[in-house]
């Protein structure tokens, strides 16, 4: 295959509302900077652009949320998301903003021209109508009930719980955000991208040409969209935030959030070639550039359905692939942020690489594990054990424990320099060695061309563990207890270590080389006490024997991994414990914009079968004492007596019960819940609680008479 002639390799662009989690990181930034690296490393022309995605309703939304004016958002999370993305190793070339006046321009120049040529269409349509804040209400200003999984709080655009797409016309009860009421409707004017005009091409390009290179998830995702049937989708959106529509009669209109983002990667792109001196255009335009789009999976439709029609419509390049990535839970959990159940990349910098014994090295830590367990194909999980497992018994113990030993062996049996190898007694292990390499090299390529990058970095801890094996059969500190009358090795045992040690270090280089896309400080590291310059990392010396000159003189070696203690596991797990449980209070406490809690209809939950059910154990009790847990408004440490136990409870209640009045209560009691950590204190079980329609609690209560420790079925 003709390799292209240059690559533009975008990630998804941020929305700037929020700290982002490393769940994000793994989806999209994290494989398309190991690919980038890869490709500079082989000297290819190569740029690699992001921003923020600054517009639409999930910017204006954190602002009323936070009191304070949509562009203040964009600034405080722009700068943090720059600087995040820039500590965790994230190489952009340029990471750039949706507010920028050259986005606007471009974005505006963009929806000009389609609308010029008469590809798009201006349709009146009734729309939902917020009376009360005077508003339309498009997106994520609206919410109900989700027709696929019965979410209760999808919004307008998308269900968050099941990823399904949707348009407010699709929720069951739909309710206004922004005063809780259950909106009107009123006609309204739009710019339509009419999609079902394209399916023949889209059913062509994808489900034809890109049937054997595309990932299975992207191709099912696109079929089942293209099956469906596509509609004319609306690009413009009544909102105050945003591109302008760039006509005279479109006062109030902005261009749909969707519709600008994806042209950020254009702005971006411009942005760049500016700042460089470069030009931008055959980025875009030229056919020999292989475009590639890594995202989450939630954002597939936009890349593979919408902006590759505007693309074409355009005139401009389409592209080569669209390497989607599922999602990566944490501990059994989906991983959220509005939940608190999250690992924020802004959390894990401060908890691990600004701190003593952290920096780069906790940065290559997580790339590390991310890498290894990215959602390529199914949905994966990241757990704190996990990672701990990964770090100690792969980085530290393998990978860190060769490079080590090889320094370590290589200062005190060769004086500190690289030894000579001595062809006429090389034997078959070292050539099988250096035949592993090139073999492990070759691997690593097709895995990262083909976006395998899971198994691309298996390949090279493979090679690290052979290169442990490789000398734990050698044994040179061994061969050189055989000593001549002046203490030294003799000369054939000598020559044995130096071929050994020769090996080593030259595997030790090759590492540096083949690990610099995944782990790049590492590699720098290497470098450093190899004593050779970063060109030393270029992808042409992968394979190579001679890499490090005989007679070199090299440094100590330093420390590559730490472990990762017990402590700092359950450290992380009780804090995201913590965490999950404040946010619940918090919006409990400062309700929503529009008290999304309260206005939702009665809640529905799917049916379960009886066994489901008989999971669950239920037994009366009575509370026997009552205390509130300190700095925490809600909780109240309850001492509840089961009859033939007593049991630790900590409840939620403190706001609604004065803890000397509940003593006495008769409760029931899920005695067979998980025990749980608040506050320090391990809850374990859980009361029965009802809420009235006002918000008011009450026990769920067996009589008097039932006695402590009864079952309740
Ligand atoms: N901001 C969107 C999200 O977080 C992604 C935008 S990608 C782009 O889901 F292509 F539109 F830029
Ligand atoms: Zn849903």
């Amino acid at each position: 295959m003709k390799s292209p002639k240059r690559y533009l390799i975008t990630s998804a662009l941020p929305y700037a509302n929020g700290p982002k989690h490393i769940g994000h990181l793994a989806g999209a930034y994290l494989p398309a900077d190991i690919y980038v690296r890869y490709l500079r490393a082989q000297k290819r022309d190569v740029v690699y652009v992001c921003g923020s995605d600054e517009h639409g309703a999930a910017i204006t939304i954190q602002a009323m949320k936070e009191g304070t004016t949509p562009k203040a958002i964009v600034d405080k999370y722009h700068a943090m998301l720059e600087s995040n993305m820039h500590d965790l190793g994230i190489s952009f070339d340029i990471y750039h903003r949706t507010s920028a006046p050259i986005h606007h321009e471009t974005a505006q120049e963009f929806f000009t021209a389609l609308n010029q040529k008469g590809d798009l269409q201006l349709k009146e349509t009734e729309q939902y109508y917020d009376e009360e804040a005077k508003t339309f209400l498009a997106d994520r200003y609206i919410i109900g009930t989700c027709p696929v999984c019965s979410n209760d709080n999808a919004y307008g655009d998308q269900c968050e719980k099941c990823g399904t797409s949707l348009s407010p016309e699709q929720l069951i009860n739909p309710r206004s955000t922004l005063s809780g009421n259950a909106p009107s409707k009123k006609t309204t004017t739009h710019w339509y991208l009419p999609l079902d005009k394209h399916e023949d091409f889209l059913r062509k390009w994808i489900l034809e040409d890109h049937k054997s290179d595309w990932k299975t998830n992207v191709l099912g995702q696109c079929k089942g969209w293209l099956d469906n049937g596509l509609q004319p989708r609306a690009v413009t959106r009544d909102l105050d935030w945003g591109v302008a529509v760039p006509l005279p009669d479109a006062t109030g209109k902005v261009l749909y959030v969707w519709f600008d983002a994806p042209i950020g990667y254009i702005s971006a792109t411009k942005q760049w070639a500016k700042d460089n001196n470069r030009d931008w255009k055959p980025y875009w335009e030229d056919k020999e550039t292989k475009l590639v789009h890594f995202i989450g999976k939630d954002n597939i439709v936009f890349h593979c359905i919408i902006f590759p029609v505007m693309l074409q419509l355009h005139g401009n390049i389409l592209p080569d692939n669209v390497p989607s990535n599922e999602f990566m839970n944490l501990e059994g959990d989906k991983m959220s942020t509005s939940r608190g159940w999250s690992i924020e990349m802004e959390e894990y910098i401060n908890d691990f690489v600004k701190k003593e014994n952290g920096g780069d090295m906790m940065v290559d830590a997580l790339r590390y594990y991310l890498a290894s367990i990215a959602p390529e194909t199914k949905d994966s999980e990241f757990t704190w054990k996990g990672f701990q497992d990964a770090l100690n018994s792969e980085l530290v113990a393998v990978f860190g424990n060769f490079v080590n030993r090889t320094f370590v062996l290589m200062h005190k049996l060769c004086k500190g320099k690289v030894p000579p190898l001595h062809e006429s007694i090389a034997d078959e292990l070292d050539k099988k060695l250096l035949a592993d390499i090139q073999q492990a090299k070759n691997n690593i390529e097709t895995n990262i061309e083909g976006y395998k990058f899971r198994d691309a970095l298996f390949e090279v801890i493979d090679l690290a563990r052979k290169g442990n094996k490789y000398m734990q059969d050698k044994e040179p500190w061994i061969v050189a207890k055989n000593v001549g009358e002046d203490g030294n090795p003799t000369p054939e045992a000598q020559q044995k270590i130096d071929n050994c040690l020769h090996v080593c270090l030259q595997l030790t280089a090759n590492l540096a080389v083949l690990i610099n896309p995944f782990l790049p400080f590492t590699a720098k590291k290497l470098c450093a006490m190899m004593k050779v310059v970063d060109k030393m990392l270029e992808w042409e010396n992968a394979g190579k024997s001679t890499l490090l000159s005989v007679g070199y003189s090299l440094r100590a070696p330093e420390l590559l991994f730490r472990k990762l203690e017990d402590t700092e596991v359950s450290e992380q797990i009780e804090k995201l414990k913590n965490k999950s449980i404040q946010l619940m209070e918090a919006t409990q406490n400062n309700q929503p914009i529009a008290n999304i809690e309260t206005a939702a209809p009665e809640q529905k939950k799917p049916v379960i079968q009886f066994d489901d059910f008989a999971k669950v154990d239920l037994k009366t009790g009575t509370i026997i004492a009552a205390e509130k847990v300190e700095k925490a408004d809600k909780l109240l440490k309850l001492e509840v007596d089961l009859g033939v136990e007593k049991r630790t409870i900590v409840s939620g209640i403190a706001l609604h019960f004065d803890p000397s009045a509940i003593i006495g209560q008769k409760v029931v009691v899920v005695t067979n819940l998980a025990p749980r950590k608040m506050r320090g204190i391990e809850s374990n079980g859980m009361i029965l609680m009802a809420e009235n329609a006002d918000g008011k609690l009450q026990f769920v209560a067996a009589n008097e008479a039932t006695s402590n420790g009864a079952n309740v079925s």
